[in-house]
């Protein structure tokens, strides 16, 4: 049997988490004070994002310096207490990856401008078209085109994100040995856990063209040779460990490849994160547009990733949440009428899935979005671009403000509100990102319903440790075209677990099938009184409910 089905991971964004400096960010220091919190809560690996010399143009996703730690959060000596303090703690490290691109102002980089081919064959160069036009017309996800002149020579480099961060040319195979490097050296200081930044976008198309769709993403996304990298990568690396948890962040992927990346046999990676089900209310598939979210939708993605990775012996990352999603709660929920419920329903869909949870920070206590009306409080540059490109589109200012609080990245890299203090008592300086304004009542210390969500969460955390049907029971979803109720079953050694997800307000039913009635059924967990199971099962506003079937 596997070695980590029976795991939770947390992800801290250590810039938004605990500052002990007083300089308004984040640091390491930060992240080992609160390990008795993550330890009471019961996780077993701690992601922490990008904390690496960086200019922070995407807040650490522009890496300078792989091997080495941005004094803005600490020293070699404050990582060293974490792994040691975090060990003692019985939480293992995951660090992040980021080997599709550097920021423009590591090293290999800026010798490529000054002009050193050794270290122009890093990246990805190429000249203009006959006609003039750019190399290829692809798009860069954060808005305008994904070539820009590099320096002052006739080419241009691909940037598929930010202008300031420069897609590796993982073709040359130096390229691949310096990035393997970078992740023994990390093993070697004792991380037990990569997540490995938009992976499957590392294998360009050798060919370059113009894309039929003006976007480009088939020319670069699961490319038959990721697999390949990916397969050198676990060789060359963590694959020589036999402890080690992996999670691919995957960009626009299917079903079929991600069964590829994450099939123990393949020797690729433990697990993948897949977005599908986070874009169920984008409007005719933009992102900045505002749309009720399309619940059949919804379950019929999440249902056909737990189908799909199943039978290919695949396996899921579950999350609703991280630093690239607007707060799940805000979208999916009420969180003004129904806080406790609409964190609670949202955390069980989730944990007793067949995969693995992430917790990502603050979701444990029902953190919100902040809802800031004003563009200025709003740091992240993805939403700054939105903002200009929804200009250029004729939206007026208000309607586009509306769209950023509802969209922005922003939404969930707010101070993690720790209690009433100033600044929610993460920092004692100015946060670089405001704190919202709710954290009197939102906080681990002093917050009710904060304190409720957080007990939820950790009893469906024990849960999973304790019970095999979890970790390993097949999945069945019910009544998938009920209009309100995600119903499934995941069915182990002759036991079946029931899991009753009520996503909306209004009362609602569902019907039992027979053969789940005539067994013996255990109230296990739920968010409103205990209940017994019976054929019209009906629920209430944002209700969730589990029972064990014997
Ligand atoms: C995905 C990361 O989660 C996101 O924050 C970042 O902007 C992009 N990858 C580019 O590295």
């Amino acid at each position: 049997m596997s070695t980590f089905h029976d795991k939770v991971i947390y992800q801290a964004y250590p810039k938004s988490f605990n500052d002990t400096s007083g300089n308004g960010v984040g640091d390491l220091k930060g992240v080992t004070e609160k390990l008795p919190y993550l330890s009471d809560l019961g996780v077993d690996m701690l992601w922490l994002n990008p904390f690496y010399p960086s200019p922070q143009n995407d807040n650490g996703y522009d890496v300078a310096n792989y091997t080495d730690i941005d004094p803005m959060f600490g020293t070699w000596e404050d990582f060293d207490r974490l792994v040691e303090e975090a060990q003692n703690h019985k939480i293992d490290l995951m660090l992040d990856m980021v080997l599709n691109h550097t920021s423009t102002d590591h090293e290999w980089f800026q010798k490529a401008l000054a002009g050193d081919e050794y270290y122009q064959d890093f990246y990805i160069l190429r000249e203009a078209q006959e006609d003039g036009n750019l190399p290829t017309n692809w798009e860069s996800k954060f808005g305008g085109k994904a070539w820009s002149k590099f320096g002052d020579t006739d080419k241009y480099y691909l940037h598929l994100y930010d202008v300031t961060q420069a897609d590796l040319n993982w073709r040359n195979p130096k390229v691949r040995e310096e990035l393997y490097k970078v992740v023994n050296f990390w093993l070697e200081k004792g991380v037990k856990g990569f997540r490995f930044d938009v992976i499957n976008v590392i294998g360009k198309d050798e060919e370059m063209k113009d894309a039929d769709d003006g976007v480009g993403k088939s020319h670069y996304t699961d490319t038959p040779i990721v697999h390949d990298y990916i397969q050198e990568l676990n060789k060359e690396t963590f694959g020589k460990y036999e402890d080690i948890i992996t999670v691919g962040e995957m960009s626009s992927t299917t079903v079929e490849n991600g069964v590829k990346y994450s099939n123990p046999d393949r020797d690729e990676l433990s697990m993948i994160f897949s977005f599908h089900h986070l874009k169920v209310d984008y409007k005719d598939g933009e992102k900045w547009s505002l749309m009720p979210f399309d619940f059949i939708k919804l379950k019929s993605i999440l249902n056909e990733w737990q189908e799909g990775m199943a039978e290919g012996d695949g396996w899921n990352a579950l999350f609703w949440y991280n630093h690239d999603q607007p707060r799940a709660n805000s979208r999916f929920g009420d969180v003004e009428n129904y806080p406790f419920e609409t964190s609670t329903m949202l955390a069980q869909t989730n944990h007793l899935l067949r995969g693995t949870p992430y917790v990502y920070q603050g979701e444990e206590i029902g953190m919100t979005n902040p809802n800031f009306d004003d563009l200025d409080d709003y740091v992240d540059i993805e939403t700054h671009n939105a903002y200009k490109e929804m200009k250029e589109k004729g939206i007026e200012h208000e309607e586009a403000m509306e769209i950023i609080k509802e969209k922005s990245r922003d939404n969930s890299r707010t101070p993690m509100q720790w209690n009433e203090a100033e600044h929610a008592g993460f920092t004692t300086g100015e946060p670089w990102l405001k704190v919202a304004d709710n954290f009197k009542e939102i906080n681990t210390e002093t917050g009710q319903t904060s304190q409720r969500i957080y007990n939820y969460y950790k009893k469906l955390i024990q849960l999973r440790k304790d019970m095999p049907i979890i970790q390993e029971g097949d999945y069945k979803a019910l009544e998938l075209n009920h209009s309100s109720i995600f119903a499934y079953r995941r069915d182990y050694k002759g036991q079946t677990l029931l899991v009753l997800n009520h996503f909306y307000e209004e009362e609602s039913s569902i019907t039992i099938p027979d053969e789940l009635l005539g067994l013996d059924a255990k109230y296990l967990i739920g968010n409103r009184e205990e209940r017994t199971l019976e054929k019209e099962f009906k629920m209430g506003a944002y209700e969730t409910v589990a029972f064990l079937l014997n």
